[in-house]
């Protein structure tokens, strides 16, 4: 059993759970946590792919401070990078990327050959994409992956997928009926609603159980604003 080990985090995009866990944005991603615990107390809710609409939204960004806030609270947790056309995890944890998925899915690696786990997050391994293939779909949907999340689900307490966008290519939607639940990032004042509805109908059509949304980069002045929908929404619910 080979097990790599990563040079450290990086300093070029710092997680901010690791570097700076009494931050505002740390507490948020704890809240995130916590959310996501009671979201399903009657079904399983241990892989957890998360997408957005349109590309830079901050899925990497928001799947791998979420990996170590689970990790913190003592979970054994798997990220694994499955926006095989653009490859990002290996560089927010300063890791090498010539082995990864796409070579296990391919059977040029074993799974012990591609979990890179993490000297400074103990309980956190991270599954880098590997270089990008030219059937990014194809292998997302293959009997490989299939297995390859069996076997995360027997090892790790919660399983992490960063994913592709939603709306511009199918493999978020290929993925999004093979975990147990979707979380959909939005950008904050970026994406327009009739295109968030667009996104959240794509993962609908493709049998997706939508968690709910991350709204990322929320400005501390408009946190007032978000509190007073999120009451008003909650009330119309009962
Ligand atoms: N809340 C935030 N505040 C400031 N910068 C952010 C925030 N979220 C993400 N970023 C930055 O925005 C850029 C895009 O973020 P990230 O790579 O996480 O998005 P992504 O949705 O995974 O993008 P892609 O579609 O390219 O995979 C990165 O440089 C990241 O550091
Ligand atoms: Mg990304």
């Amino acid at each position: 059993m080979r097990r790599l080990k990563n040079n450290g985090l990086s300093k070029e995009r710092p997680l901010i759970v690791h570097g700076d866990p009494k931050s505002v944005g740390s507490e948020a991603f704890r809240t995130l946590r916590t959310n996501l615990r009671f979201v399903s107390p009657d079904q399983e809710l241990k892989t957890i792919l998360l997408t957005s609409v349109g590309p830079g939204d901050g899925k990497s960004t928001v799947s791998a401070n979420l990996a170590v806030a689970f990790a913190q609270s003592g979970h054994k947790v798997a990220l694994v990078g499955c926006d095989l056309r653009k490859p990002v995890l290996h560089k927010i944890f300063s890791m090498d990327n010539s082995v990864g998925l796409t070579a296990l899915l391919t059977g040029n690696a074993t799974i012990d050959e591609v979990i890179m786990s993490m000297e400074e997050v103990p309980d956190l391994d991270v599954i880098p994409s590997g270089p990008v293939p030219p059937n990014p779909a194809e292998l997302l949907q293959s009997k490989a992956m299939a297995n390859f999340i069996g076997e995360l689900r027997e090892r790790y307490d919660v399983v992490l997928f960063d994913g592709a966008p939603v709306i511009a290519v199918t493999d978020s939607a290929v993925m999004a009926n093979q975990v147990d639940g979707t979380v959909l990032v939005i950008r904050a004042h970026e994406v327009p609603n009739d295109v968030a509805i667009h996104a959240k109908n794509l993962l609908e059509q493709a049998n997706a159980r939508l968690l709910g949304v991350v709204l990322n980069g929320v400005r501390p002045q408009d946190q007032k604003n978000y509190q007073y929908y999120y009451y008003y929404d909650s009330e119309r619910a009962q």
